[in-house]
Protein backbone atom coordinates (compact mmCIF):
# COMPACT_ATOMS: atom_id res chain seq x y z
CA UNK A 1 0.00 0.00 0.00
CA UNK A 2 1.44 3.43 -1.11
CA UNK A 3 1.50 5.73 2.00
CA UNK A 4 0.16 9.08 1.61
CA UNK A 5 2.05 11.94 0.62
CA UNK A 6 3.00 14.43 3.64
CA UNK A 7 0.70 17.19 2.66
CA UNK A 8 -2.30 15.24 2.09
CA UNK A 9 -1.51 13.59 5.43
CA UNK A 10 -1.00 16.71 7.26
CA UNK A 11 -4.31 17.72 5.48
CA UNK A 12 -6.36 15.27 6.95
CA UNK A 13 -4.71 15.58 10.08
CA UNK A 14 -6.01 19.32 10.18
CA UNK A 15 -9.50 18.18 9.10
CA UNK A 16 -9.79 15.42 12.28
CA UNK A 17 -8.59 17.83 14.46
CA UNK A 18 -11.41 20.65 13.28
CA UNK A 19 -13.72 17.95 13.79
CA UNK A 20 -12.90 16.88 17.22
CA UNK A 21 -12.92 20.85 18.06
CA UNK A 22 -16.27 21.20 16.33
CA UNK A 23 -17.75 17.91 18.58
CA UNK A 24 -16.13 19.21 20.89
CA UNK A 25 -18.00 22.76 21.27
CA UNK A 26 -21.06 21.45 20.22
CA UNK A 27 -21.29 18.40 22.56
CA UNK A 28 -22.73 14.93 20.95
CA UNK A 29 -25.30 16.67 19.79
CA UNK A 30 -27.98 14.57 22.61
CA UNK A 31 -31.11 15.25 24.21
CA UNK A 32 -32.68 18.75 24.51
CA UNK A 33 -32.05 21.51 27.27
CA UNK A 34 -33.91 21.60 30.26
CA UNK A 35 -36.33 24.53 30.48
CA UNK A 36 -36.42 26.76 33.72
CA UNK A 37 -39.50 24.98 34.88
CA UNK A 38 -37.95 21.25 34.48
CA UNK A 39 -35.08 22.46 36.32
CA UNK A 40 -36.95 23.92 39.25
CA UNK A 41 -39.08 20.68 39.38
CA UNK A 42 -35.91 18.73 40.41
CA UNK A 43 -34.18 21.73 42.33
CA UNK A 44 -35.65 20.61 45.89
CA UNK A 45 -32.53 20.21 47.93
CA UNK A 46 -33.64 20.92 51.51
CA UNK A 47 -30.28 22.30 53.53
CA UNK A 48 -29.95 21.15 57.07
CA UNK A 49 -30.72 24.93 58.18
CA UNK A 50 -33.80 25.08 56.68
CA UNK A 51 -33.09 26.83 53.30
CA UNK A 52 -35.17 25.51 50.46
CA UNK A 53 -38.34 25.20 52.79
CA UNK A 54 -41.24 25.80 50.85
CA UNK A 55 -44.32 27.20 52.62
CA UNK A 56 -46.56 25.13 54.41
CA UNK A 57 -47.22 23.62 58.21
CA UNK A 58 -48.01 20.58 59.72
CA UNK A 59 -48.57 18.64 62.73
CA UNK A 60 -48.37 15.20 63.70
CA UNK A 61 -52.31 14.88 64.49
CA UNK A 62 -52.68 16.24 60.84
CA UNK A 63 -50.12 13.74 59.76
CA UNK A 64 -51.70 10.30 61.23
CA UNK A 65 -54.60 9.95 59.20
CA UNK A 66 -52.16 11.26 55.91
CA UNK A 67 -49.80 7.88 56.76
CA UNK A 68 -52.65 5.27 57.54
CA UNK A 69 -53.78 6.04 53.72
CA UNK A 70 -50.29 6.33 52.07
CA UNK A 71 -47.60 4.80 54.30
CA UNK A 72 -48.90 1.99 56.38
CA UNK A 73 -48.90 -0.88 54.32
CA UNK A 74 -44.85 -0.60 54.02
CA UNK A 75 -43.84 0.92 57.23
CA UNK A 76 -46.54 -0.79 59.37
CA UNK A 77 -48.55 0.95 62.51
CA UNK A 78 -46.08 3.94 64.31
CA UNK A 79 -43.39 3.49 61.74
CA UNK A 80 -42.92 -0.09 63.45
CA UNK A 81 -43.61 -3.90 62.21
CA UNK A 82 -44.24 -3.44 58.21
CA UNK A 83 -41.59 -5.33 55.97
CA UNK A 84 -39.76 -1.86 54.67
CA UNK A 85 -37.73 0.57 56.62
CA UNK A 86 -38.49 0.82 60.66
CA UNK A 87 -38.81 4.56 60.87
CA UNK A 88 -39.01 4.69 64.65
CA UNK A 89 -37.29 3.72 68.04
CA UNK A 90 -33.57 2.26 68.09
CA UNK A 91 -33.00 5.44 70.36
CA UNK A 92 -29.50 5.07 72.01
CA UNK A 93 -29.04 1.40 70.70
CA UNK A 94 -26.48 2.91 67.97
CA UNK A 95 -23.45 1.69 70.29
CA UNK A 96 -24.94 -1.57 71.54
CA UNK A 97 -24.35 -5.04 69.74
CA UNK A 98 -27.81 -4.65 67.88
CA UNK A 99 -27.73 -0.78 66.70
CA UNK A 100 -31.25 0.17 65.03
CA UNK A 101 -30.86 2.98 62.58
CA UNK A 102 -34.16 5.04 62.55
CA UNK A 103 -35.39 8.56 61.44
CA UNK A 104 -34.74 9.32 65.00
CA UNK A 105 -31.92 7.29 66.54
CA UNK A 106 -29.67 8.39 63.19
CA UNK A 107 -30.84 11.26 60.73
CA UNK A 108 -29.01 14.28 62.46
CA UNK A 109 -31.09 16.88 60.49
CA UNK A 110 -35.01 17.20 61.11
CA UNK A 111 -35.26 19.20 57.67
CA UNK A 112 -33.88 15.82 55.82
CA UNK A 113 -37.00 14.14 56.73
CA UNK A 114 -39.31 16.40 54.95
CA UNK A 115 -36.22 16.24 51.91
CA UNK A 116 -36.60 12.35 51.58
CA UNK A 117 -40.39 12.18 52.30
CA UNK A 118 -40.75 14.75 49.42
CA UNK A 119 -38.22 13.78 46.90
CA UNK A 120 -38.94 9.85 47.44
CA UNK A 121 -42.30 8.43 49.17
CA UNK A 122 -44.45 7.12 48.92
CA UNK A 123 -42.59 4.62 47.30
CA UNK A 124 -44.61 3.65 44.36
CA UNK A 125 -46.12 7.80 43.76
CA UNK A 126 -43.33 10.17 44.44
CA UNK A 127 -43.78 13.36 44.19
CA UNK A 128 -47.42 12.78 44.63
CA UNK A 129 -48.41 14.89 48.05
CA UNK A 130 -48.65 18.16 48.77
CA UNK A 131 -46.00 20.24 51.02
CA UNK A 132 -48.74 20.62 53.48
CA UNK A 133 -48.84 16.98 53.83
CA UNK A 134 -45.01 16.13 53.72
CA UNK A 135 -45.02 19.16 56.77
CA UNK A 136 -47.55 16.92 58.44
CA UNK A 137 -46.49 13.36 57.95
CA UNK A 138 -42.31 15.09 58.96
CA UNK A 139 -44.42 15.89 62.30
CA UNK A 140 -45.99 12.83 62.26
CA UNK A 141 -42.11 11.00 62.50
CA UNK A 142 -40.99 13.11 64.96
CA UNK A 143 -43.52 12.55 67.17
CA UNK A 144 -43.41 8.84 66.31
CA UNK A 145 -39.93 9.34 67.91
CA UNK A 146 -40.61 11.25 70.46
CA UNK A 147 -38.67 14.25 69.60
CA UNK A 148 -42.25 16.44 69.04
CA UNK A 149 -45.19 17.37 70.64
CA UNK A 150 -48.24 15.62 68.39
CA UNK A 151 -49.75 19.13 68.00
CA UNK A 152 -46.01 20.90 67.15
CA UNK A 153 -46.13 23.08 64.37
CA UNK A 154 -43.60 22.11 61.63
CA UNK A 155 -42.77 24.68 59.20
CA UNK A 156 -40.15 26.53 57.50
CA UNK A 157 -39.22 28.18 60.81
CA UNK A 158 -39.89 25.33 63.46
CA UNK A 159 -38.24 22.45 61.52
CA UNK A 160 -34.93 23.72 61.15
CA UNK A 161 -34.98 24.40 65.33
CA UNK A 162 -36.19 21.06 65.89
CA UNK A 163 -32.81 19.18 67.49
CA UNK A 164 -32.43 15.27 66.66
CA UNK A 165 -31.44 13.77 69.45
CA UNK A 166 -28.35 11.39 67.12
CA UNK A 167 -27.26 15.19 65.97
CA UNK A 168 -23.52 15.34 67.84
CA UNK A 169 -22.31 12.02 66.60
CA UNK A 170 -21.81 12.44 62.98
CA UNK A 171 -17.99 13.85 62.08
CA UNK A 172 -17.33 16.81 60.21
CA UNK A 173 -14.26 15.78 58.17
CA UNK A 174 -13.93 18.81 55.65
CA UNK A 175 -12.51 21.49 55.86
CA UNK A 176 -9.92 19.53 57.82
CA UNK A 177 -9.39 20.91 61.42
CA UNK A 178 -13.12 21.34 61.76
CA UNK A 179 -12.98 17.47 63.51
CA UNK A 180 -14.93 17.04 66.19
CA UNK A 181 -14.78 14.21 68.80
CA UNK A 182 -18.12 12.32 68.60
CA UNK A 183 -20.38 12.47 71.60
CA UNK A 184 -22.24 9.82 74.04
CA UNK A 185 -25.85 9.68 72.09
CA UNK A 186 -28.53 10.95 74.52
CA UNK A 187 -31.90 8.99 74.42
CA UNK A 188 -34.87 11.77 73.75
C1 LIG B 1 -44.75 0.63 48.62
C2 LIG B 1 -44.06 0.66 49.87
C3 LIG B 1 -43.81 2.02 50.54
C4 LIG B 1 -44.72 3.02 50.84
C5 LIG B 1 -46.21 3.05 50.52
C6 LIG B 1 -44.00 4.02 51.56
N1 LIG B 1 -42.69 3.66 51.70
FE1 LIG B 1 -41.24 4.68 52.71
N2 LIG B 1 -39.87 3.30 52.17
C7 LIG B 1 -40.12 2.18 51.40
C8 LIG B 1 -38.87 1.53 51.09
C9 LIG B 1 -38.70 0.28 50.24
C10 LIG B 1 -37.86 2.29 51.71
C11 LIG B 1 -36.35 2.07 51.65
C12 LIG B 1 -35.87 2.80 50.44
C13 LIG B 1 -34.39 2.76 50.27
O1 LIG B 1 -33.64 2.47 51.20
O2 LIG B 1 -33.94 3.06 49.13
C14 LIG B 1 -38.52 3.38 52.41
C15 LIG B 1 -37.86 4.33 53.16
C16 LIG B 1 -38.48 5.37 53.83
C17 LIG B 1 -37.82 6.31 54.69
C18 LIG B 1 -36.32 6.33 55.01
C19 LIG B 1 -36.02 5.43 56.18
C20 LIG B 1 -34.55 5.38 56.54
O3 LIG B 1 -34.23 5.31 57.73
O4 LIG B 1 -33.70 5.43 55.62
C21 LIG B 1 -38.76 7.19 55.14
C22 LIG B 1 -38.55 8.37 56.05
C23 LIG B 1 -40.03 6.79 54.56
N3 LIG B 1 -39.81 5.68 53.76
C24 LIG B 1 -41.22 7.45 54.77
C25 LIG B 1 -42.41 7.10 54.12
C26 LIG B 1 -43.62 7.88 54.23
C27 LIG B 1 -43.80 9.12 55.08
C28 LIG B 1 -44.55 7.26 53.45
C29 LIG B 1 -45.95 7.70 53.16
C30 LIG B 1 -46.09 8.98 52.47
C31 LIG B 1 -43.93 6.09 52.86
N4 LIG B 1 -42.61 6.04 53.29
C32 LIG B 1 -44.56 5.19 52.03
C33 LIG B 1 -41.35 1.74 50.98
C34 LIG B 1 -42.53 2.44 51.09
Amino acid sequence: MRSLAPAAALAKMISVALAMAAFAQEGPGLGIEATPEEVAQWDISIQPNGEGLPPGSGTALAGQPIYTLHCFSCHGAEGKGQLNDVLAGGHGSLDGPAPRKTVGSFWPYATTVFDYIRRTMPYQQPHSLSDEAIYALTAYLLFLNGIIEEDEVMDARTLPEVRMPNRDNFILAYPPGARQKPRQQRAP
